[in-house]
């Protein structure tokens, strides 16, 4: 997500749990969309020590309610320190009483961040909502679906820009070919495209121009995935950009495509029967990425460390991701010429 700041511009300040930037509100729906990485993205609106109730209803109305049409309902997320339960019932109990009085409207529900301090409240709007992986398309998935922002981990870790050719050979539901294919939607957005409170932004569907040179391919032996991924791309707006391609990974690149960035989350644990299997698995796709994708930027997530040296790369990274609960390990580097270890 640093990179992802300093991509725009900003200048974070790493705080606990994330990042601080300032930004100014015209930009800020553009920001926001630009964070493919960000769990949330909180806005801080308004701050002030809270003693009784004409104080915390002067915070609350100091809000910029102009800004958002009137939502149906307001949301309350609380985070307490430094402060007895006493006192944080009495806020949530007040809070809830004065955000009852507000008209509400039919617009997206508000989702307010309220931090107390010790005897101080601030409040921050939830820029999204909703987390920010819940991107809006992937009404069905897969076993194991990717988190959408562990996906953008991973094509950042390719250093996909949204122009290169692309592939995921265990696509399952589709994710990370989706969060690619609208990238290139997001480098072509105007800010005044989105809505800053009702984001993640709905994509806009538009036939992708002619002038796009990087192909997404993205496959998997699994048909019936195949099919759920298909229509996730549809409803994310993205279907005519992603090649879907029913084979296992030995055969999806038979027509001669070399991918210059190759993502891959294979299964693992009980869904494939053991480490074993996994190992076996991990050592037919090394196989396959020498013969199809050599010189390519890959990335792989595995719950093993040491998959960095059974890989065929070289400048092989690994480091730790938060998949929402489980923690995998996302290993990335550039695709060998040739196995380790051997020679012509
Ligand atoms: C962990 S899931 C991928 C989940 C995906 N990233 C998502 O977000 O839905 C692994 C996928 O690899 C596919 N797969 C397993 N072995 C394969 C093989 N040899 N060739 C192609 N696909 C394979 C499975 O069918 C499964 O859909």
């Amino acid at each position: 997500m640093w990179d992802e700041l300093d991509a725009l511009g900003l200048e974070p300040e790493t705080v606990e749990g994330g990042a601080d930037v300032a930004v100014p509100w015209s930009d800020l729906a553009h920001v926001t969309a630009s964070l493919r990485c960000a769990a949330r993205v909180y806005v801080r609106v308004a701050r002030a020590d809270v003693r009784d109730a004409q104080e915390l209803r002067r915070l609350l109305a100091s809000l910029p309610w102009a800004l958002w049409p009137l939502p149906q309902a307001v949301t309350v997320r609380w985070a307490v320190r430094k402060a007895t339960s006493a006192r944080a019932g009495w806020l949530a109990h007040e809070t809830e009483r004065i955000l009852a009085l507000r008209p509400s409207g039919d617009h997206a529900p508000l989702t307010l961040l309220m931090r107390v301090t010790g005897p101080e409240v601030e409040v921050s709007v939830d820029a999204a909502g909703r987390p920010m992986h819940q991107r809006g398309w992937r009404t069905e998935q897969g076993e194991a679906p990717l988190r959408e922002t562990v996906a953008a981990a991973m094509l950042h870790a390719v250093g996909y820009d949204g122009t290169q050719a692309l592939w995921d050979p265990m696509c399952g539901s589709g994710t990370l070919a989706i969060e690619a294919a609208t990238w290139r939607q997001l480098a072509q957005w105007r800010p005044w495209d989105v809505d800053a409170w009702t984001l993640p932004p709905r994509f806009v569907p538009y036939e992708m121009p002619q002038f796009v040179r990087g192909r997404i391919v993205a496959g998997d032996l699994d048909p019936e995935v195949l099919a759920v991924a298909q229509r996730n791309a549809e409803r994310a707006g993205v279907a005519t950009a992603i090649d879907f391609r029913p084979a296992e990974v030995a055969s999806q690149l038979r027509d001669g495509f070399r991918p210059s960035c190759v993502v891959v989350n294979p299964p693992w644990g009980k869904r494939l029967g053991g480490r074993n299997e996994a190992r076996r698995l991990l050592q037919r796709l090394s196989a396959v990425l020498l013969r199809d994708a050599a010189g390519a930027r890959v990335a792989v997530l595995s719950p093993e460390p040491q998959a960095v040296r059974e890989l065929p790369i070289t400048d092989g990274k690994s480091r730790q991701v938060d998949c929402g609960g489980a923690s995998l390990y996302l290993i990335s580097g550039t695709i060998a010429a040739r196995a380790p270890g051997r020679t012509r």
